[in-house]
């Protein structure tokens, strides 16, 4: 029996089900964009423990400033003693990513936490209940974030959700027309003014929540339009918009924040994954007089902004500016659009290729036809890459979409490898139909 076969008998006997498993993929150690596996073989890694690895995997310096703070101060709680690196993470974080006159932010240990404490800020400032999220949207497994969570399959028999909980319909957009996409937008911003007419009053909302580009949900790009009236109705009725850039951001669209490319400020953001290097940290960073209206001792936990994991986001963040993660983004998001457009003109069952900067994915439907999701065609797209040497990972609804969260820090080199890899295993699986370059 190979290593990998055996780590993975071993986890079956004692890690229950429900934590899932996307493959039977093992992994001993990473470096940069390359991962190696229990058995010792080689893997370029677009996947990046689900958006997380941006800077890359053991980049020297942010292990460097892991191990000198691991000597210096494990744990306190920020709430018993203030130390410097909670203060000074959450310094950057305000320099980076200001909300409109003074910012102020708190740190927490994952997306889903983030996501918690937002909108117990965003309740206590308004002092109202309701909140509003989207179809296909990700937020994470605890019981609120589960709840605002979309795909069924994250929360079958976990009910009864939290209350006050309204869902609207995303508003796609890339892809379409302009026509076709300045349609949607005024419907869909027709509806939301609609629900707040027949189905929660805005008195009751406190906020609506929205990812710019869905993650889990297949990598749909909100319009800038529809963010721009989403604001604005925001404003009217003094709900408090949150932006969700738990996987967007640190970089992944080449910017610090997926929304200085819409030209709008949310009142609160969430982020999380890549902000850590690696380490489980994430951070509800806002306007200072929303964020302030929360009552000392309802935000937190035991753990959060844990000096190691402050410690080595802060070497993070720093590392990033000194590749300039943010334009090497832009670079890499253009050469996987580029080749998945050339895949797209091949290949009849590509019915999209979208996303922002490296946040770019392709999806799969029978014939391109949108009613008819294409996931076993991906499922086997998947494995022959990953016989190959490639690890990929999917998203969407129904699973037929391949997306691109590989470590930014990526050669050019490996990159052109790994989409080799990916096209060729697409070219196998749908051959039949591609159209000769
Ligand atoms: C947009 C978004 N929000 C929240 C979360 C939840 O983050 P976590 O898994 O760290 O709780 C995720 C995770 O994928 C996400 O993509």
């Amino acid at each position: 029996m190979s290593k990998s076969a055996e780590l993975i008998r071993r986890r079956e006997k004692v890690v229950c089900r429900g934590v899932g498993r996307m493959s039977d993929f093992t992994v001993a150690r990473a470096s940069g964009a390359t991962l190696t596996d229990a058995d010792g073989r080689e893997y370029i890694d677009f996947a990046g423990g689900i958006g997380v690895m941006n800077v890359g995997h053991c980049d020297p310096e942010v292990v460097a400033a892991i191990r000198e703070q691991v000597g210096i101060l494990m744990h306190a709680s920020i709430h018993v003693a203030t130390y410097e690196p909670y203060v000074a993470l959450c310094e950057k974080l305000v320099e980076l990513l200001p909300h409109g006159g003074e910012t102020k932010a708190m740190l927490v240990n994952s997306g889903a936490e983030a996501v918690e404490n937002a909108m117990k800020i965003a309740r206590q400032a308004t002092g109202r209940a309701g909140v509003i999220c989207y179809t296909g949207g990700f937020h994470g497994r605890t019981l609120l974030a589960n709840t605002l969570t979309s795909k069924v399959t994250y929360k079958v028999g976990c009910g009864p959700s939290a209350p006050e909980v309204y869902r609207l319909r995303f508003p796609v957009g890339q892809g379409r027309t302009p026509d076709a996409e300045a349609q949607a937008v005024t419907q869909e911003l027709a509806r939301l003014r609609e629900t707040l007419r027949n189905t929660v009053a805005p008195g009751d909302v406190a906020a609506i929540i929205i990812e710019l580009i869905q993650g889990e949900g297949g990598f749909h790009v909100a319009p800038v339009a529809y963010m721009k009236g989403l604001r604005e109705i925001c404003d009217q009725h003094g709900i408090v918009l949150i932006i969700d850039e738990v996987q967007t951001g640190f970089a992944r669209t080449g910017r610090w924040a997926a929304h200085e490319l819409y030209g709008i400020k949310p009142d609160l953001s969430t982020w999380a994954k890549s902000m850590g290097g690696g380490l489980p940290i994430s951070a509800v960073v806002g306007k200072a007089s929303i964020m302030d209206r929360a009552s000392p001792g309802t935000l937190g936990g035991t753990f959060g902004g844990n000096p190691v994991a402050c410690a080595g986001a802060l070497a993070t963040i720093r590392r990033m500016e000194s590749l300039g993660l943010n334009a090497r983004a832009e670079t890499c998001g253009a050469l996987i659009r580029e080749r998945f457009n050339a895949i797209a003109a091949r290949v009849p069952h590509v019915s999209d290729v979208r996303g922002l900067g490296a946040m770019m994915a392709i999806e799969f439907c029978e014939d391109g036809d949108e009613t008819r999701p294409a996931s076993a065609l991906v499922k086997s797209i998947v494995t022959t890459c990953r016989d190959n040497g490639l690890l990929v990972i999917v998203a969407g609804l129904d699973g037929n979409v391949i997306r691109v969260l590989a470590p930014i820090v990526i050669s050019d080199e490996d990159l052109r490898r790994g989409l080799s890899i990916l096209e060729a295993a697409v070219l196998l699986h749908a051959g039949k139909t591609a159209v000769p370059s």
